[in-house]
């Protein structure tokens, strides 16, 4: 039995995946700032006063836990996951990893030093639909895939004061030039590309017109250069008058391609050459009409009530075995880094005309000299 302790009112989103697997997981800590937060998880996790704290540093040190789920603000995910790993827990820590480039190697080396797990919540990883689609990428019915692109629309302007007073998003979200939300974006695509990694990216904005003082982009277009020279693009948009539409994905491959809803009643996409029609690339077909392509585990529906279609259970069930076989899961500090240095190196791309920035290879123990920001 995982026991698990929360830091941060996000983290509420595993619950209902853990009510779901009782024999493997507890939730029994829960931290917040907030007393409302705190009572919030009285309610909903059935905690008791003794098992909430206010004070990280005393849920670590007094809390029945093996792990953390790291869900407070952006800015303390690394300092709050490498004292749990100093502590001896596993981490679940929310998007994005970091906000600097050396908080990135400082989590890669607190991992590898720990011997225990990181995982990335990448949550959009693992809706059905990209499930589906990426089922597709492996048996190769879009071929070889060339070609990506994810698109994160979601005006958060609402979020960026609080009674008056503003929130970390005013900062670190929306105060901050460049993609910096992008992993929702990049993470689903990212996966259709197997081991391939991001070597070089490059962002535009068209300025900052907002009229509520935010100094972030009103938008990001980032292309991102891959190792193999294919290529992904991504819209990074939490500031734009616009419906939301946060998982926009697309990809092109040599058989055919895929595309996700926009809006308006629009579907989900795709057109691929088959074995008996060589061009039936040239017409749309609902993804609806592969959905037997859906991994097994989705299909039994043991976690479909959980959230994002069954995601929310998925990813903590990852978690979980991640941590009683003692494999660092697919969604390990290495991807981490690397889809969250997109936005740290997009800050000095877009500053600087869209400049060609070269990502550090994270997966590999690299001398110093490769890890260093090269202009
Ligand atoms: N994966 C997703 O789909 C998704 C969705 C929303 C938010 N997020 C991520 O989750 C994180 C939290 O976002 P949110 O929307 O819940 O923010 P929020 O501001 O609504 O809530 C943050 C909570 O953390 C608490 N907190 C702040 N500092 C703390 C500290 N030092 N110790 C303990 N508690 C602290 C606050 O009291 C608050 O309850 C962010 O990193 C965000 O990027 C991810």
């Amino acid at each position: 039995m995982i026991k698990i302790g929360i830091a941060g009112v996000r983290g509420f989103s595993i619950v209902e995946a853990v009510k779901r697997m009782p024999d493997d997981a507890c939730i029994t800590a829960m931290c917040d700032l907030s007393e409302s937060a705190l009572e919030e998880a009285k309610q909903k996790i059935g905690l008791s006063d003794s098992q909430c704290y206010r004070i990280y540093e005393d849920m670590l040190a007094n809390a029945d836990i093996d792990a953390v789920v790291v869900s407070t603000p952006m800015q303390f995910h690394v300092q709050q996951s490498i004292q749990a790993l100093q502590a001896g827990k596993h981490v679940m820590c929310e998007v994005t990893a970091g906000v600097t480039m050396d908080e990135l190697w400082w989590l890669i080396e607190a991992v590898e030093k720990s011997g225990k797990i990181y995982m990335y919540a990448e949550n959009y990883c693992y809706t059905p639909e990209v499930q589906i689609v990426r089922a597709m990428t492996k048996a190769g019915m879009f071929g070889e895939i060339y070609y990506g692109e994810g698109e994160y629309t979601h005006d958060c302007r609402d979020l960026v004061m609080h009674n008056g007073v503003p929130t970390w998003r005013h900062y670190w979200q929306m105060g901050t030039r460049g993609a910096f939300y992008p992993t929702h974006s990049l993470g689903p695509v990212m996966q259709c590309f197997d081991d391939d990694r991001i070597v070089e990216i490059s962002t535009f904005s068209p300025g900052c017109h907002n009229a509520i003082g935010l100094r972030g982009d009103d938008l990001t277009q980032t292309m991102c250069r891959l190792a193999s020279g294919k290529l992904v693009k991504i819209r990074v948009d939490t500031i734009s008058p616009r419906p939301h539409c946060m998982t926009y994905y697309s990809i092109q491959g040599t058989k055919g391609c895929y595309e996700a809803a926009r809006g308006l009643g629009d579907v989900a996409k795709v057109a691929v050459a088959t074995e008996d029609n060589g061009k039936a690339y040239e017409q749309w077909r609902p993804l609806s009409d592969f959905e037997y392509m859906l991994p097994e585990r989705y299909k039994s529906g043991e976690g479909n009530e959980a959230g994002h279609g069954g995601g929310d259970y998925y990813i903590v069930a990852d978690f979980i075995n991640a941590i009683k076989t003692g494999e660092q899961p697919e969604l390990n500090v290495y991807k981490a880094a690397e889809w969250t240095s997109v936005a740290l190196l997009s800050q000095l791309s877009v500053t600087n005309g869209g400049r060609a920035m070269t990502v550090p290879n994270f997966r590999k123990n690299m001398p110093y000299d490769e890890k260093i920001i090269k202009l």
